[in-house]
């Protein structure tokens, strides 16, 4: 979702320092950025000079030491406390003091993760939605220390990024995850009773809701990998098994299967 959420920044005309951990990784972001956007010029929403302009807001790094004087950090690495707390725990060592630290956590205790910095009052929650430069929606989420006014403040910098802003406390899932990870993870429960296949729960969803993706499609566009680690977070904090993660999802993590960005998940992706 990294490079999505560049796309989001710089397209709303800001400067944007995108950090991956390796040059692999750093080529695979801005190819996806490069897609992306030439996708909207190919689609007519944006012209050549926009998408060069836009590409030009973001320089790219493998270093984390070049946020040294970033206003913002949003962080996106993957769901795992270890890394999001060794991580957050550099940031606070590296940006200058005044900075916000913002974690895209989907699940993870935003409180945790401020803990392991000496600036809790100002490490919060900013949730985007797959695909973020799609989905109008950004989560803020606050927690018992995060400083009075940084929410609306947030909040005021979602709008001017086109979105609108919701502000949650730091409770498991937020209130997207909370309910949609429920029903995500129901459908790979009903997909093993042998009920429907695949094919036909995706469509029902579709067809009969009116929801843009049936389930395990979404599941894929999300990935598997996230998605588990969502109703794991959910199980552990609510004990109720209807949160325990289907076991066709830890398969499928186990295996390697993830979803898009690996190239297959529930469906195949060529
Ligand atoms: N990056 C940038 N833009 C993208 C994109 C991507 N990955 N995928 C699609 N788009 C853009 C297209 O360029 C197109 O833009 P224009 O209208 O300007 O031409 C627009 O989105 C629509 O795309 P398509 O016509 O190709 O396809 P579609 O109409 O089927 O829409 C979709 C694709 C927007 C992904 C739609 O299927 C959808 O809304 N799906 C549901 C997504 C969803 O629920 N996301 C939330 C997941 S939960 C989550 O992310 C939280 C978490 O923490 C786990």
């Amino acid at each position: 979702m990294g490079a999505g959420i560049a796309e989001v920044f710089a397209r709303a005309g800001l400067r944007v320092i995108g950090v991956e951990a390796d040059e692999a990784a750093l080529s695979r972001g801005r190819g996806h950025l490069e897609g992306s956007t030439g996708r909207a010029v190919a689609r007519g929403r944006m012209t050549a000079e926009e998408q060069a302009a836009l590409l030009g807001r973001i320089a790219f790094t493998t270093s984390r030491d070049d946020l040294a004087g970033a206003d913002l950090v949003v962080e996106a690495i993957p769901e795992v406390m270890e890394f999001k707390r060794g991580l957050f725990a550099d940031l606070d060592r590296i940006c200058k003091p005044s900075a916000v630290l913002a974690t895209n956590t989907s699940s993870l205790s935003v409180t945790a993760i401020a803990a392991t910095t000496s600036r809790p009052a100002q490490v919060i929650g900013m949730h985007f939605f797959n695909p973020a430069p799609v989905m109008r929606l950004v989560e803020v989420v606050r927690t018992v220390v995060t400083e009075d006014g940084l929410p609306d403040e947030i909040a005021g910098l979602a709008r001017r990024l086109g979105k609108t802003p919701v502000t949650v406390g730091d409770r498991a899932g937020f209130v997207v995850n909370r309910l949609l990870l429920s029903y995500l993870n129901h459908a790979c429960a009903l997909l093993e009773t042998g009920l429907a296949s695949r094919d036909d729960i995706d469509a029902a969803m579709r067809l009969g809701v009116g929801l843009p993706m049936g389930p395990f499609t979404l599941l894929d566009l999300i990935g598997l990998d996230t998605s588990y680690e969502v109703c794991e977070v959910l199980f552990r904090e609510s004990r109720e098994r209807r949160h325990a993660p289907a076991p066709i999802l830890r398969e499928l993590v186990t295996a390697g299967l993830l979803g898009r960005k690996t190239g297959r998940g529930f469906h195949s992706h060529d």
